[in-house]
């Protein structure tokens, strides 16, 4: 099998944003706010050429800390069947790198409170009181910092 990790496009997330962050939703819902903006980059895990597990960076500062060049992490999801495998985390790492070698100095993210645990391993620290998110679910702030 051969895997790879690249950049992809908005719509290109769709195929593992819709059955896994979005399952039984219209398409469109797939789409956040900033998908398209210039700075926004996708992520993902291609296996022999189909994608797999993807993940956006999105270019909104945090209110906690406005002094730090930071991006937005979300839509991380990895289709049922490679769940477990370490794809996400791989390329939850694979994001770190690129994205502080443009600069960014720190990298936020509301988690599902049921995804808090993959955060914990890859060093993401929670702040704040968890939140309900209608129709997702409660959630979790997490930060990484990427110039300690
Ligand atoms: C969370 C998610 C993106 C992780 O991707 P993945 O490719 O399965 O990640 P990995 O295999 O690298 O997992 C690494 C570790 O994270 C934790 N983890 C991953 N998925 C988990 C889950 N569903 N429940 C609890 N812990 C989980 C585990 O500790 C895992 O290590 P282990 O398998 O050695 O126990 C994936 O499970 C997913 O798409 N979940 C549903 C959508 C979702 O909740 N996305 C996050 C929105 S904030």
């Amino acid at each position: 099998m051969i895997m790879k990790i690249k950049r992809i496009s908005t719509e290109e997330t769709y195929a593992v944003r819709h059955p896994v962050l979005r399952a039984g939703r219209p398409i469109e819902d797939c789409f956040f706010e900033y998908d398209d903006h210039h700075l926004s980059i996708h992520f993902c895990v291609e296996l022999d050429g189909k994608v797999i597990s993807v993940l956006s960076a999105l270019p909104i500062q945090s209110n906690i800390f406005p002094k730090l060049k930071a991006m937005r992490i979300r839509g991380i999801a990895t289709l049922d069947q490679f769940q477990r495998l370490g794809y996400g985390s791989k390329l939850v790492r694979y994001a770190e790198e690129e994205l502080k070698k443009n600069g960014i100095e720190l990298l936020w993210l509301n988690s599902r409170i049921s995804a808090s645990e993959f955060y914990l391993k890859l060093g993401y620290k929670p702040k704040g009181d968890t939140f309900n998110i209608d129709g997702i679910g409660i959630h979790q702030k997490f930060f990484k910092s990427l110039i300690l």
